[in-house]
């Protein structure tokens, strides 16, 4: 709930809410950032009425606002208090009803347009690739590695070729900022600055490489473990982005297409010469668990690879520290404590030598 207020501020923050527009831009921003232009695209409404609506939701403390460059985001307020309250009016929503269920559709095209642009800008650049990492100061690491996690989601949606040599580029990237600045930069960098499942590339990469570092892998098994990241998810490129985005629990028909993500991943790889077998292995059967209940396979542990088990550790590991705007931030050592209470599914002795990286890294 909001912090207690007067009678008075509670009237004005229900006002705020109470319009048909404002709540249809809640129930939107539940599910990302946009800018004013995604809004106006998606609502079919002037710009200056939009940023009227806009102005009430921010003076009401319910939306905050942000610069990325030229573009000004605007978000659900970081104030766990306001975001609670924006969920309870947003998951009361319907999704059944037709205006809501037209602007998700809205939603997802603007959102295949900015994965477009994405891919446009790394293919524009891709050729002179070493000439532009060199020009890039670390910092730059997240967001090569985001355009390269962009491209290669856009590849599979447009069924055009992937640059496995470019991917792999970034995850080598990623690999070098990590040795040089540690884990928990990389963490609050990727949350701060992407959202979704570019977000949650971005993180188990650098979980699984942080990993790796930490129990002193070869440098050749290092780069085995950040490809395997960097594709892992890459099924998830066929499932809607109303379910990958959906803020709550999830009903069974959603949960199975989600599910099928790990075998589409494999199948998309399948063919291509530049992927090892170890890589289609991890894509594959990263959602497996030591005792036989994960899937698609539901294999046991003696047919678990290493590079599997570390992934899964780091898999699960990311997907609970995610930044995602419906739920706050879990604390680390919540999720390390998770890791530790799936007993039986996860390898002991390397959730134990996950503690550090997990906690203190
Ligand atoms: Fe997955
Ligand atoms: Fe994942």
């Amino acid at each position: 709930m909001l912090a207690p207020v007067t009678l008075e501020a509670m009237v004005d923050t229900l006002k705020a809410a109470a319009e048909s527009s404002r709540l249809r831009i809640l129930a939107l921003l539940a599910r990302g950032d946009l800018t004013v232009s995604d809004l106006t695209d998606i609502l079919n409404q002037s710009q200056p009425r939009v940023s009227r609506h806009l102005k009430l939701l921010l003076e009401a403390g319910l939306i905050g606002r942000y610069q990325e460059g030229s573009w000004a985001f605007f978000r659900l307020s970081d104030n766990e208090g306001a975001r609670d309250f924006v969920s309870g009016l947003v998951a009361g929503l319907s999704a059944g009803d037709g205006q809501i269920e037209r602007d998700l559709e809205r939603l997802s095209a603007v959102k295949r347009k900015r994965q477009e642009r994405a891919a446009a800008y790394f293919s524009a650049n891709a050729a002179s690739w070493d000439r532009i990492r060199s020009l890039h100061v670390p910092d730059n690491a997240v967001e090569t590695a985001a355009t390269a996690i962009a491209s290669m989601f856009t590849a599979v949606t447009l069924g055009q070729p992937l640059d496995v040599d470019g991917t792999k580029q970034a995850g080598r990237q990623i690999a070098d900022r990590i040795t040089q600045h540690g884990l928990s930069e990389w963490l609050t960098t990727v949350r701060r600055h992407h959202e979704g499942t570019y977000q949650h590339c971005l993180l188990v990469t650098g979980v699984a490489i942080d990993f790796g570092l930490s129990l002193g892998v070869r440098p050749a098994d290092l780069e085995r473990l950040y490809t395997a990241a960097m594709f892992h998810d890459i099924g998830k490129a066929q499932t809607p982005l109303t379910i990958l985005d959906k803020p709550g629990r999830l009903d069974p028909e959603e949960r199975a297409m989600i599910e099928t993500h790990p075998a589409a991943g494999y199948d998309f790889l399948r063919n291509h010469d530049k992927i090892t077998p170890e890589i289609l292995d991890a894509v594959r059967h990263h959602h497996e668990y030591l005792d036989g209940s994960g899937y698609p396979d539901a294999l046991c542990a003696e047919n678990i690879s290493d590079i599997v088990r570390i992934l899964t550790i780091s898999d699960i590991f990311a997907a609970l520290i995610e930044h995602r705007h419906y739920k706050p931030t879990m604390p680390r050592n919540e999720a390390y404590n998770i890791l530790c209470g799936m007993n039986g599914k996860l390898e002991k002795v390397l959730v134990s030598s996950f503690k550090q990286v997990a906690l203190t890294r």
